[in-house]
């Protein structure tokens, strides 16, 4: 059995790292990554490439010391979203992509975009400048249950963007469901993110024998076969699948709540989780092209120079059940069984 395997240090295309009090709570468990897609949907959301800049020294503060992690930005698209000021951004090395949120779709999701008409010239912009749209893929019709929201997406408005599109290269985020797996793996320019927890739950996880406010996160989990895609297409070899852990935290207040919010904080331990998964799966070997190689290509990034270590040992990984937060707490993931993967910097 392997029991120490040396991979590139892993990116994650998907981290929200939220700001102020927040910020300063969480950054430091994601400190250790090469880079990271910082997700825009601060309250304000980050719409221009001045508001991105200074966002990321806000992160470069809140770092310690001997971060290694590099903030990728990224803007919230709006219907007042300026196709210059997106390019310009992009020119100027500000930004790395630009995020989709369908209005209403999921937290601070207010400001997204409800008539995707009127911000085609911001598409048509970034398909001539090849700049990466991440889309959070669920629409927002009350009338579609919130268990087929994203493969209804896919058809309603992912599709006949891109049909109408040609060029522009999108970002699937966070897959929950085979549709949206067979959806990636049937297209070009198009790549799919994969968190840790979808790997590892599904709904009954979050509604059976009890209600669990902290396996809630928006896409929702899905049906067990759902999972079972999802675990395939991580583990494939594809190289259209990369990690993004949609690392979300909320105050447990905001969690343990009569309307709890959506978001998972997977920031400690999404790494053990993933080489559980590649493990069980006898995939070991494809780990690191999962979590640190295709989604550097996909952005066009060379890979990390420097690596880590993963060792198996006999004794499962810690971590605290929650981390302090201002005058709350996060609850961190708890994947419900032992992780014994840990990680460390290589030798
Ligand atoms: C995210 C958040 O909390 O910002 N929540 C979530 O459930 N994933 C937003 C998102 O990515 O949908
Ligand atoms: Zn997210």
């Amino acid at each position: 059995m392997t029991r120490n395997l040396t991979i590139g240090r892993p990116d994650d295309f998907h981290l929200h790292l939220r700001d102020q009090q927040m910020l300063a709570a969480v950054a430091p468990w994601s400190a250790r990554l090469g880079r990271a897609i910082i997700m825009p949907n601060l309250v304000p959301p980050v719409v221009t490439g001045a508001q991105a800049a200074a966002y990321r020294d806000r992160i470069a503060a809140a770092l310690p010391a001997d971060a290694t992690l590099r903030p990728l930005m990224t803007l919230y698209l709006t219907e007042a979203t300026d196709p210059a000021d997106v390019v310009a951004a992009h020119a100027a090395g500000i930004i790395a992509a630009v995020k989709l949120y369908p209005a209403g779709a999921t937290t601070n999701s207010d400001s997204g975009v409800r008539d995707f008409d009127r911000v085609r010239p911001v598409f048509e912009a970034m398909a001539q400048a090849r700049i990466p749209l991440c889309v959070h893929g669920e629409v927002t019709d009350p009338a579609v249950d919130i268990f087929d929201r994203e493969a209804v997406f896919i058809d309603r408005v992912l599709d006949p963007v891109r049909r109408a599109t040609p060029g522009l290269r999108v970002v699937m985020e966070h897959i929950t469901t085979q549709d949206g797996v067979d959806y990636v793996r049937a297209g070009g320019d198009i790549g799919g993110t994969l968190t840790a927890h979808h790997l590892v739950i599904n709904r009954n996880h979050i509604l059976a024998g009890g209600i669990r406010p902290h396996y809630y996160c928006l896409p929702v989990a899905k049906r067990e076969r759902h999972r079972l895609a999802l675990v395939e297409a991580a583990t494939s070899g594809d190289a259209r699948f990369f990690a993004g852990t949609d690392s979300a935290p909320h105050p447990d207040h905001a969690k343990e709540s009569a309307c709890g919010c959506a978001g998972c904080f997977t920031a400690p331990n999404w790494l053990p989780i993933c080489a559980h998964v590649f493990e069980q799966a006898g995939r070991l070997d494809r780990l690191e092209a999962f979590v640190s190689l295709n989604g550097a290509a996909f952005y066009g990034l060379a890979p990390n120079a420097d690596r880590i270590r993963l060792s198996r040992r006999d004794e499962p990984a810690t971590w605290p059940a929650r981390i302090p937060a201002g005058e709350d707490s996060v609850t961190v993931f708890d994947p419900g069984f032992p992780l014994y993967w840990h990680v460390e910097e290589a030798a």
